[in-house]
């Protein structure tokens, strides 16, 4: 019997290194340790003999597994570290940054070109003391035009063409209909820069575009002339397109001004001098404006005996365009990144 259980337990012993050598990571090493020492492995089996063993046999054979215990988990503790470190050095190895490889570059993006014309219209103004007003692309057929002096039979309304809904809405054509609602929600003075989105039944080519932008103006206060709005137009200009800049105003038509007039400026290309980009004429036409009609202060609640004031109104994508020499609109609003990264 006790010859037996020696054999048995040198046995085990000399199994030891074959068994560790074909472990290659933590787990299986800990399925080797679990086989030979564990509450059902194969050293306590062995030991569980030693019941039957005389008192004289049993410390002889308990040193001997003692010491079969000991070996083994030397040899498990020992085998434990050398695959720890070859897992670190393999981790180590693996997850290298190599700190010579190029970098990712991050792209940066940019402000359309349209918000940054918008932008700019906006901050000189703000700089003259106006501020900004909003109002729905949704408008009320009335804001859009009975108030500001073209009722159902006016010919201005068939050159602003737009989807009507029912309830007596629309599109809005222009950005006009802001002045309406600010006059209606507030008292003079009044300064205000309105722009936004305006929509035309228009075919898209080179320069149009159902869907543009506009920048409306509106001033009114007590003893507002046609001598402050060429003043501020004036001073507008020179801010956006450079000190030399000229402005001239041409007598024009819109129901809601009287007297009404266009202004052109010289042409920042070639300073009047006459070019592509003014198509030989020297002058750039730049915006509407005029003083506002006295129906249409009275519609909005304002007494024209009392107050006077001007407007104007511009549209965005033309200056955009020339600033760039962009000739064809439909590059503003295709999304081309390769396009809009030169502005
Ligand atoms: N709403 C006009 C248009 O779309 C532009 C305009 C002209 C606006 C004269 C004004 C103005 O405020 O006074 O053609």
């Amino acid at each position: 019997m006790i010859n037996e259980m020696q054999a048995k337990l040198l046995e085990i012993k000399g199994s030891v290194d074959a068994r560790l050598e074909s472990v290659t990571d933590l787990k299986a090493l800990d399925d080797v340790r679990v086989a030979l020492l564990g509450k059902k492995g194969e050293l306590t089996d062995i030991l569980k003999g030693m019941g039957k063993l005389s008192a004289e046999e049993r410390p002889v054979i308990g040193q001997v597994a003692n010491e079969t215990r000991e070996f083994i988990e030397a040899r498990l503790d020992e085998r434990k570290k050398a695959l720890s470190a070859a897992a670190i050095e393999r981790q180590i190895s693996e997850e290298t940054i190599d700190v010579t490889m190029p970098g990712k570059g991050n792209r940066i993006g940019r402000k359309h070109p349209m918000t940054q014309v918008v932008d700019e219209i906006t901050r000189i103004f703000i700089g003259m003391g106006y501020s900004i007003a909003e109002g729905p692309e949704v408008e009320t057929v009335e804001n859009n035009f009975d108030k500001l002096n073209a009722p159902p039979d006016h010919p201005s309304r068939d050159t602003q063409d737009t989807f009507y809904t029912d309830g007596g809405f629309l599109l809005r054509t222009q950005t006009s209909p802001v002045q309406v609602r600010v006059m209606a929600n507030s008292k003079p003075p009044i300064r205000v820069i309105c722009p936004g989105k305006v929509y035309r039944a228009d075919e898209i080519d080179a320069t149009h575009s159902p869907v543009f932008h506009q920048m409306e103006g509106l001033v009114i206060d007590k003893g507002i002339t046609m001598g402050d709005l060429k003043g501020a137009l004036e001073v507008f200009a020179r801010e956006l397109l450079g000190e030399k800049t000229k402005v001239r105003f041409r007598p024009h038509f819109f129901p809601f001004t009287e007297p009404s007039a266009e202004m052109d400026v010289s042409c920042f290309a070639c300073d009047g001098v006459g070019c592509r980009v003014c198509k030989n004429e020297g002058w750039i036409e730049v915006m509407g404006c005029g003083m506002v009609h006295p129906n249409v202060l009275r519609m909005s609640g304002i007494d024209p005996a009392e107050y006077s004031g001007f407007a104007f109104g511009m549209g965005l994508e033309r200056i955009a365009m020339q600033r760039h020499a962009i000739t064809d609109m439909r590059l503003l609003y295709e999304n081309d990144v390769k396009f809009l990264s030169q502005f």
